[in-house]
């Protein structure tokens, strides 16, 4: 099989900007398959990959990880899939031989399948790494064949990409990393992509009151349409007395479960005060190094030990994806999960570092770029 041809947004070295250049695609090994890519999401963990130099990826770094597309060769002993075929491309398949795996818990999955190195920069040859070992922001990738989820003939690739990150994971969160059930009380402290989802999640689960909390009110408006029956602007006092205050029950308040998806340390402090007894904080933003988070244990009302309080971490929303992103598929086909309003604006490859920005400016909750 002969090489291909690509353009890529890469990083190129720590503190640089990502930059559009041509790329060549060995042909997919073993077990591997070339994607050309339709659309990518823009995650804010791409920008997190900017911002930590990389996050000990070596460089040149091909960016991007929130992609959809059609399978364009297919490596050998792939059967499963065929050239044409529709897929989402999922960051975490499970490895099948990591001790949750051989134990039958794919879904803490240790690792994920990863392809060899295949693509290079066209200049010099280097090999580019991919971020998450997808590199969706490019008009071809290469990964695993298990990564490649097969998407139904009727489910638009422009929204479908939209489930490989920021969906999967907020729904997953409240759907598999801590299950929410029917009847109960919710926050969600950042209303972003994955937010929002999160949002989505507990709607389908049922809960009975979904507390938003943001900082800024045009996130808040959109929450209330994605289902959030409450809102809190943290900028407005103290956001866990607002939440305790709008749960209050006679019994203290709070909320039996509390989703972080900001990446700030000092959010998971306040999703875990806010907390009803035996209540469960699950924190999904994405940490530097060092950030680390202080918990109060003895306080009477608060506090982690008096208050029983539970605290997951979520990754991806513990997703399966071979059985959940054709579920989150059939959820949209069937008008129960938006996806055509998370898109806020449409972006061609050369626009990356413009979405980065506008994403620190606030009001966006995923650019889509389409190839
Ligand atoms: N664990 C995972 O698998 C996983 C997957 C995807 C993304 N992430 C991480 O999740 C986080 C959210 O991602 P996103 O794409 O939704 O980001 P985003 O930038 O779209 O959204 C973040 C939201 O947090 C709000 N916010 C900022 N400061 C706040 C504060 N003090 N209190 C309340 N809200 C505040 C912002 O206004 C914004 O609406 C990031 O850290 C990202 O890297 C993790
Ligand atoms: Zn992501
Ligand atoms: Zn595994």
């Amino acid at each position: 099989m002969a090489q291909h041809e690509g353009r890529a947004a890469v990083l190129s070295a720590a503190g640089k900007d990502a930059e559009i250049i041509d790329i060549i695609l060995d042909p997919p090994g073993p077990n591997e398959v070339l994607v050309k890519l339709v659309a990518s999401g823009v995650c804010h963990t791409d920008l997190t990959v900017k911002n930590q130099n990389g996050s000990g990826m070596a460089f040149p770094i091909v960016l991007g990880h929130e992609g959809a597309g059609h399978i364009e060769a297919v490596g050998e002993g792939v059967t499963h899939l065929a050239v044409g075929d529709p897929v989402v491309i999922a960051y975490r398949a499970p490895c099948e031989q990591c001790p949750s795996c051989r134990r039958g818990d794919p879904r803490h999955c240790y690792m994920a399948l990863r392809p060899q190195p295949r693509i290079h920069r066209k200049s010099d040859g280097a090999i580019c790494s991919q971020v998450l070992r997808c590199g969706t922001f490019a008009t071809r990738t290469i990964v695993h064949s298990k990564a490649a989820i097969k998407m139904p003939a009727e489910m638009p690739l422009d929204k479908a990409c939209l489930i490989a990150c920021g969906v999967v994971t907020g729904v997953g969160a409240a759907m598999n990393t801590t299950p929410v059930f029917a009847g109960s009380r919710v926050a969600v402290i950042g209303c972003g992509g994955v937010g929002l989802s999160v949002i989505q999640g507990a709607k389908l689960q049922h809960a009975r009151q979904i507390i938003a909390v943001d900082v800024n009110p045009v996130k808040l408006d959109w929450a209330r349409g994605f289902g959030a029956t409450h809102v809190v602007n943290a900028r407005e006092g103290d956001p866990v007395a607002q939440v305790r205050s709008l749960t209050e029950d006679g019994w203290d308040g709070g909320v039996e479960f509390s989703f972080e998806a900001t990446g700030i340390p000092g959010c998971i402090e306040q999703a875990v005060r806010m907390l009803s007894y035996g209540g469960t904080a699950t924190t999904i933003g994405f940490p530097a190094v060092d950030d680390a988070v202080t918990l109060n244990l003895g306080d009477t009302a608060t506090g982690v030990y008096w208050n029983k309080a539970g605290v997951r971490v979520c990754h991806c929303g513990d997703a399966l994806p071979s059985h959940d992103f054709p579920l989150l598929a059939q959820l949209y086909l069937e008008g129960k999960l938006e996806l055509d309003r998370m898109i806020t604006q449409e972006i061609e490859l050369g626009d990356v570092e413009a979405a980065f920005h506008k994403m620190e400016e606030g009001n966006v909750i995923r650019s889509v770029i389409r190839f």
